[in-house]
């Protein structure tokens, strides 16, 4: 009787439950407004939502975690109220998923388009443009809600791992490339996350390096680019860097995730760490500073933030107004929106884009005596280097991309009706490890081809950073013997030796590039990366690529180099797994010194005339052109407007990027001898033709940054605005006049 009294008891409970439910339905995100889905949040969810799902070992509300198996990460659902999960995924190269899955046969391979440092040597934010968008396109015809890209941590040092996954030493083309990519991307109404903010300039021991910086080069160097990009294209998210700046991690800084990010330059996405191992920072202090999730997730965190909560360590209206910045973008995803993604993309479209960027992103460091163009079908062709035969399309680590077919070099000749030496094809096959050709053997080939090509390439990628030794950053013995016993064959016989540098990131040049008659610099081009060469190789394409960061004469050369995880026994020092060895104490492991300053690349070479090998913004073309009628005038709100007429003086049409540097009046302040402030590319000019490109820059763009007053400062005086072809080509020269001084204070200091 007893038991019948209770089941009729609770019967009615949840009869009255369910009704009041019914009368009651939780609020619906997008139906309800977001501070009415907060409201009906329990703690537990608010916490939840704030964690990264995708670490967990189970299914998560219902939800299959894996339902894009190898995606970087997710945000956890709250079905009650309508909240779906939501997907990040890699990278700057294209998106980074597993191409097959369990269950079908059915593929999932993604493009990957030409590294970041490619993209950006392009001079071409039109065209980088497009490129955001067919990234943006595959992310959300696989499912994806945001693009965990553009990275734009500035070269500082090019033994920095993942430089090719950055694009610049200046801040100016890294802000408007990245202004580019993320206006491309988030076309598509999915989002991107611009990162890693700020100054993760190094791998090595990146998650507890403290970057050592003076408040002048952050402003001007480190954090100018990322500004430029949030105030130009407003991001829906940016990933918190890993390292310290000046003693306080990125992810638990108030003063630049809210005074300088959000205060100051307006940001109004939401921050997400990058993928932190547990238990490094503190999530209290993260969530107050305006890091809004924690990636990947782990269990634990939703625990830390509900007792961080309950024990008065984290104010609720923080815990609240993470919240509203999480769902303020998780309406806008089109996981969200019911989108009905066909996991179909047009993946050959986007492979044609591929081309197309690399093609204006290839940059002809040299071409003695018009080698290149090869525009006889009929050449034979002799291919040395493994490079040759299997190219890097892209670099290592979270930014890979799984594609499911690279155009190697040898195929991309091949499709031109070009005849490679046979006998070099097969020594080539399958060979990862560079061999030496022997002067008898390089004679050999001399006899039998016309033209010699060899393939010097280098690969490198995030956990770890490059290495100032011989088969890095300096070319190996094999190499040397290579490209030395080839040079001297051929040129016994009159023939001409091309070099390719298949490469990721600077590598020394100046001790061989005598030996080779032209040198093309391919970077790593994406998945039609053969065809790619060859369209510069035969004159199909005219190199229109300039470069973006200074190439040294050496190492030494470069003012970071001691202050860099490099020792001077020429090893570097391994990140990641060695852990063992980390001090905190430790120059360059525990802190690196940006002793240098404000003295990066060209500011630094151009201003202290140090001899380069190649200088920043440098570039051949198969033809020339000349700068005229230089001219510039104050607009209006302050905007100065700069022309040059641009001449195609040579024999076939081609495209020329303009760099526009000013010089400013003397000062009390040092400062570099010119700087970039603005850029352009003509479009496809015919011999004779002419454009006049017209640039514009403010006042403001003219500052420097006084650190005793914490201001930029824009000094009154004279200004020469110089029209270039590189740092260090001036062309043509136009004083300009700035009336009156101008300050504009910032909010806060990182120190
Ligand atoms: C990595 C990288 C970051 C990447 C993330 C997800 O640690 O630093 O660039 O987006 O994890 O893979």
């Amino acid at each position: 009787m007893k038991i019948r009294i209770a089941t009729i008891a609770g019967a009615v409970l949840m009869a009255g439950m369910l009704h009041a439910q019914n009368n009651n339905p939780a609020p619906q995100l997008g139906k309800a407004s977001i501070d009415e889905v907060i409201s009906a949040m329990t703690l537990e969810e608010k916490a939840k939502l704030l964690v990264g799902d995708h670490e967990f070992d189970y299914y998560v509300n219902g939800t299959v975690k894996d339902e894009i198996p190898d995606i970087a990460g997710t945000s956890a659902a709250i079905p009650r109220l309508g909240i779906p999960v939501t997907y990040y995924t890699d990278g700057p190269a294209g998106v980074n998923i597993a191409p097959t899955r369990k269950g079908t046969d059915k593929t999932f391979y993604c493009t990957a388009f030409p590294v970041a440092t490619m993209l950006a040597s392009t001079w071409n934010p039109g065209l980088v443009h497009q490129v955001g968008e067919a990234i943006g396109n595959e992310a959300l015809e696989y499912g994806c809600d945001v693009v965990l890209a553009p990275a734009i941590n500035l070269h500082r040092n090019p033994l920095c791992g993942r430089n090719f996954e950055y694009y610049s030493e200046d801040p100016v083309l890294i802000g408007k490339t990245a202004s580019a990519m993320i206006s491309g991307i988030q076309s598509n109404g999915v989002g991107t996350s611009l990162k890693h903010f700020a100054a993760n300039n190094q791998e090595t021991f990146r998650r507890e390096n403290d970057s050592r910086i003076s408040q002048r080069a952050l402003r001007e160097l480190y954090l100018r680019g990322f500004e430029i990009a949030v105030r130009e294209s407003h991001p829906w998210t940016i990933m918190s860097a890993y390292n310290l700046i000046n003693g306080t991690a990125c992810s638990e800084s108030y003063k630049l995730l809210t005074t300088i990010l959000r205060d100051e330059w307006g940001f109004n996405g939401f921050v997400m760490t990058d993928w932190v191992r547990l238990q490094i920072r503190d999530i209290a202090t993260q969530i107050h500073a305006g890091n809004e999730m924690m990636m990947p997730g782990y269990p634990e965190q939703i625990d830390q933030v509900v007792a961080a909560v309950k024990e008065g360590r984290l104010a609720e209206a923080d815990l609240d107004l993470a919240v509203k910045r999480m769902l303020e973008v998780i309406v806008r995803t089109p996981r969200f929106k019911g989108y009905k993604f066909s996991n179909d993309p047009d993946l050959a479209a986007h492979a044609e884009i591929t081309r197309t960027a690399a093609n204006e992103g290839i940059i002809l460091l040299k071409n003695e005596g018009s080698t290149l163009p090869l525009s006889d079908k009929s050449t034979k062709i002799a291919l040395f280097g493994c490079g040759s035969y299997d190219l890097f399309a892209g670099g290592l680590g979270s930014g890979e991309v799984n594609a499911a077919k690279i155009v190697n070099i040898d195929e991309g000749l091949r499709n031109y009706g070009f005849s490679l030496n046979k006998e070099l094809e097969s020594i080539y096959q399958g060979m990862k490890q560079e061999i030496g050709i022997s002067p008898k053997y390089a004679a050999l080939r001399a006899e039998d081809s016309d033209v010699a090509i060899v393939t010097i390439r280098r690969n490198a990628g995030e956990y770890v950073d490059r290495r100032a030794i011989k088969g890095d950053f300096y070319l190996d013995d094999v190499e040397t013997y290579l490209l030395k016993n080839v040079s001297e064959a051929f040129h016994a016989r009159g023939k001409k030796v091309i070099v390719i540098l298949n490469t990721g990131g600077v590598i020394e040049t100046a001790s061989w590039k005598d030996l080779a008659d032209a040198i093309v610099l391919p970077w790593q081009p994406g998945v039609e990366g053969g065809n790619t060469i060859a369209d510069i190789l035969t004159g199909k394409v005219n190199p229109s690529g300039k470069l973006t960061m200074t190439w040294p004469v050496e190492y030494m050369d470069i003012p970071s180099s001691k202050n860099f995880p490099y020792d001077f026994e020429g090893n570097s020092w391994k990140a990641g797994p060695v852990r063992d060895s980390f001090d905190p104490n430790k120059r360059n492991i525990g802190f690196t010194e940006y002793e240098e300053g404000i003295w990066v690349g060209y500011r630094y070479f151009s201003t202290y005339k140090i001899p380069v090998s190649f200088p920043f913004g440098y570039g051949l073309s198969y033809t020339t052109f000349s700068y005229s009628e230089p001219k510039v005038r104050l607009g209006k709100k302050g905007l100065w407007e700069a022309s040059v007429k641009v001449t195609n003086t040579g024999s076939v049409s081609g495209k020329e990027v303009v760099e526009l540097y000013v010089t400013a009046p003397e000062s009390k302040m040092e400062k570099p001898v010119r700087e970039l402030k603005a850029f352009g590319k003509t479009g496809e000019l015919a011999p004779g033709e002419s454009q006049t490109v017209t640039l514009t820059f403010t006042t403001d763009d003219l500052a420097s940054f006084d650190e005793a007053r914490n201001c930029w400062v824009t000094d009154a005086g004279t200004y020469e605005v110089h029209f270039a072809a590189s740092s260090d080509d001036l062309r043509q020269s136009v004083p300009i006049k700035v009336r009156k001084s101008s300050v504009r204070t910032v909010l806060t200091k990182l120190d």
